[in-house]
């Protein structure tokens, strides 16, 4: 068989498109965000004031076209439609990457940091996917990735809110593929194994739970943010244009053990 051509590889370019990625100041959004912009793409880094300040110097430095939008995920009911007036242009790819966890026993979690939780990962990624996909199914064309989880399918330790939001975003994301597939917008998720960030902290530095999951990860690792890009260039390429409904895991193997 012979070698990929270079016209089979450039199904996996992003040139000419523009990427929005929500929480792209650190850990894997910032992967993603630099990922997306060495395949090609515009970013726009959409994130709390300040928070994207280094990804988007990075980015400058690399000579690399972005623009940073506030955007403040903690308040779904302010998302709307107003956001697009505050982008440099449509967005043709949008990376719902944001998301955040509490780590409690379920009896112990108030209602407002349930809340809390639900908003960011599930009511305001539906809230930004639903104003910003608009004008790509009026173009008939745009990609939506989802960061979900491996607690979109398993249940997680301490972690009740995080689970319900992530196993909701996987149904999400096959709702809104079925809805919208036949309008050239795909809609899939990327479901990330551990991965060394912020967010995994607390369970690196608690020596047994550190343990039981260096344990169980086939690879013999924990991922890295770069882990991630792979994947995310796939499917916001016009290589995944068949592609629908996909919670692609990149878990170095935990799920198949
Ligand atoms: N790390 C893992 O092992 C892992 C595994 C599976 C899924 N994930 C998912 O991957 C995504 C990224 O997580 P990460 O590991 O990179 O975590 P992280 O380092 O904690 O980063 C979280 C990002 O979300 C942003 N964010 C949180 N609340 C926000 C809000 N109210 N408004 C706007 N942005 C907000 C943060 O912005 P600020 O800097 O302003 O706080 C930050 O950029 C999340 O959806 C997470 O659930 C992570």
């Amino acid at each position: 068989m012979s070698a990929p051509s270079a016209a089979g590889l450039q199904a996996f370019s992003l040139a000419g498109r523009r990427a929005l990625v929500t929480g792209a100041g650190r850990g894997i959004g910032r992967a993603l965000a630099l990922g997306l912009a060495a395949a090609g793409a515009e970013i726009v880094l959409a994130g709390r004031p300040g928070s994207s300040d280094d990804t988007l110097k990075t980015l400058a430095d690399a000579g690399a076209p972005a623009t940073a939008v506030d955007l403040d995920l903690s308040r779904p009911a302010d998302i709307g439609a107003d956001l697009l007036d505050r982008l440099p242009g449509p967005v043709d790819v949008l990376v719902n990457n944001a998301g955040t966890i509490t780590r409690e026993d379920a009896v112990d979690v108030d209602l407002a940091a349930w809340s809390a939780v639900v908003d960011v990962n599930l009511t305001s990624l539906f809230q930004l996917t639903r104003a910003v996909a608009a004008p790509m199914l009026a173009r008939g064309t745009g990609k939506v990735i989802n960061v979900a989880s491996l607690l979109s399918f398993q249940g997680g330790v301490r972690v009740a809110s995080y689970a319900a939001s992530k196993h909701a975003v996987a149904g999400l994301t096959r709702a809104l593929a079925n809805e919208w597939a036949p309008a050239g917008v795909q809609v899939n998720a990327i479901a990330p194994g551990y991965i060394e960030t912020d967010n995994t902290a607390p369970l690196r530095e608690d020596a047994q739970r550190r343990r039981g999951i260096d344990d169980r990860i086939p690879a013999g690792r924990w991922g890295r943010p770069e882990d991630l890009v792979g994947a995310a260039v796939f499917l916001a390429s016009p290589a995944a244009d068949y592609v629908n409904g996909h919670v692609l895991v990149v878990d170095g193997g935990w799920m198949a053990r």
